[in-house]
């Protein structure tokens, strides 16, 4: 969250006497331990800013799915309360199989299991990277979560699975051909419900740009422009039924302050009936 004081030293720094040095200062600040959490940068493409940033695993790498297997599975946070509400619809309603991309060890699932009921015939279908595919196939055994189950490969969990709900929370912006729209035009059997959680929307154009994720990993990511987002899927069979602000996750993009934003977004979408 930007404080009003933030906001202001940001403006004044961005006039054009101290842009040039604050650009420098951020750019070094980005490529080190103290950018974490921090964006910078704009790009064509993946592989442009991947040519520009300094080689590292990106998400692939055990030292990132720490805060996920401590944390994030235990706990429950403000943005994820509408996403449990219309899990707890769907589930009502019958559904009975999750595609969750980018679920990391399984977050989603041990943490909502604590509020919600879920159906004992669930399949909860999470893809990830290596890492925490394998990871996460660990935990699962562990804690006898026989509703879990990981792969790598989302384009086959798309085009062969037929889940009745897919989740991306905080995910889809950081895999390069990931944008709903497209996934499900490649699907065979569609799912009746999209929950979008913690995504980097916004009014101005679509851009790419990079983000410091810590533990020595730098990713390229999307934003996308949230009008055309939401029309993309709207376009497809579906209606947006309800969406809310995710104030914990904002973007300041130094030396673009028209592409900055304070909020990123949830949205629910459901299919329209036949
Ligand atoms: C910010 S984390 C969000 C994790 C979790 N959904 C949450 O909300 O706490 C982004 C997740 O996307 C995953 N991810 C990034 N690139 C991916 C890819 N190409 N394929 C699958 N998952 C990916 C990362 O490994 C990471 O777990």
């Amino acid at each position: 969250m930007t404080t009003a004081l933030t906001q202001s030293v940001r403006e004044f720094l961005e006039g054009p006497i101290t842009r040039p040095a604050l650009l420098r200062w951020r750019r070094q600040q980005f490529l080190t331990t103290q950018g974490a959490g921090a964006y910078f940068g704009l790009f064509d493409s993946f592989n442009a800013a991947r040519a520009w940033l300094p080689k590292n695993p990106e998400f692939d790498q055990d030292a990132l799915a720490a805060e996920y297997v401590t944390i994030r599975a235990r706990k429950v946070f403000a943005y994820d309360y509408p996403v449990m509400l219309w899990l707890e619809h769907a589930f009502r309603e019958g559904a009975r199989s999750v595609l969750d991309i980018g679920g990391s060890v399984g977050v989603h699932y041990y943490a909502y299991r604590r509020y919600i009921e879920m159906p004992a015939a669930l399949t909860w279908g999470i893809v990830e990277v290596p890492a925490m595919v394998s990871i996460g196939r660990k935990m699962a055994a562990d804690q006898k979560a026989s509703a879990l189950n990981f792969t790598e490969d989302l384009q086959s969990a798309v085009t062969e699975g037929a889940a009745d709900i897919w989740i991306s929370a905080g995910a889809i912006h950081y895999l390069d051909d990931a944008r709903p729209s497209r996934l499900l035009a490649s699907c065979k059997t569609r799912p009746r419900h999209i929950l979008l959680n913690k995504l980097p929307l916004y009014g101005g154009e679509d851009f790419i740009t990079a983000q410091n994720v810590g533990e020595g990993s730098i990713v390229p990511l999307h934003v996308y422009n949230k009008r055309r987002f939401v029309r993309d899927i709207e376009a497809l069979g579906y209606t947006l039924r309800d969406e809310w602000p995710v104030h914990e996750r904002g973007l300041y993009l130094p030396g673009h302050p028209e592409r900055s934003f304070s909020s990123f977004s949830g949205l629910y979408f459901q299919v329209d009936p036949k």
